[in-house]
């Protein structure tokens, strides 16, 4: 069972979505626990923002140290991992979901405005993860994207998970086409060869159309999966 903790100012963000498919599955199998937490019910009179002017001056509300030191406290917690999701994070990646997957407890603490106190970061965060060059608005966006790429690696969670191990990224290639009936739709053809029943031919066709869209779409990749391939030759 892995716990997932959501420090959030904007709970109403990720709950409806929480509640859809295969999020919602991985709770009702019982193989993940979401506990969201509203940043707001940790403000006291004296503090009654969860951001204020930076310090030097400069654009943009920071997020305040002690709204999320109290929530953070607020949580018993048995070694976690902390994301926080960032454009300046480490660019997150296939491997670093499969990775988070094994845990069994991870805390993401969601940003907004410029960004918080750098003293979360230091002391609390353990994980600054981006999910590319680009810029949200927030950080419960993100933390939907890591979390949905986690509990679908968990055993148990897809009703197939050898589907997992096919996805593009899983070995270096991008995923190829895939085709269901009808084998005809207006002038529409599903390709001969997936209906010869060859089932060499069919996987050799596969292969070449995960190598030829690789090819064109992502060379950094095809040269870590040749790499990879004929290292293993060897
Ligand atoms: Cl993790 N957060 C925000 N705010 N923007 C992003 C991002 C994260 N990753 C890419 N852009």
């Amino acid at each position: 069972m892995l716990k997932i903790h959501i420090i959030t100012p904007f709970p109403d963000f990720l709950v409806p979505i929480l509640q859809q498919s295969m999020l919602k599955k991985s709770v009702e199998r019982n193989k993940v626990e979401y506990n969201i937490i509203n940043l707001f019910d940790f403000l006291n009179d004296k503090d009654s923002r969860i951001d204020d002017y930076p310090y030097g001056g400069g654009e943009g509300m920071i997020m305040k140290i002690k709204p999320i030191f109290k929530a953070f406290d607020s949580i018993s917690l048995n070694n976690p991992r902390v994301i926080f999701p960032t454009p300046d994070g480490q660019l997150f990646n296939q491997k670093m979901a499969f990775d988070l997957s094994e845990e069994k407890e991870i805390v993401f603490i969601c940003g907004h405005y410029k960004g918080i106190d750098q003293r979360v970061r230091d002391s609390l965060v353990t994980d600054e993860v981006s999910i590319g060059d680009y810029v949200l608005t927030n950080g419960e966006i993100p933390s939907l994207v890591i979390i949905d790429s986690i509990i679908r690696l968990i055993p148990g969670v897809l009703n197939d998970y050898k589907s997992a191990e096919k996805d593009s990224f899983f070995d270096d290639l991008l995923d190829g086409p895939h085709y269901t009936r009808p084998k005809e739709y207006k002038d529409l053809k599903v390709p001969d060869i997936l209906l010869s029943g060859n089932h060499d031919k069919i996987k050799e066709w596969f292969l070449k159309k995960r190598l030829d869209k690789t090819t064109t779409r992502r060379k950094d990749l095809l040269k870590k999966y040749k790499l990879k391939n004929s290292g293993e030759k060897k």
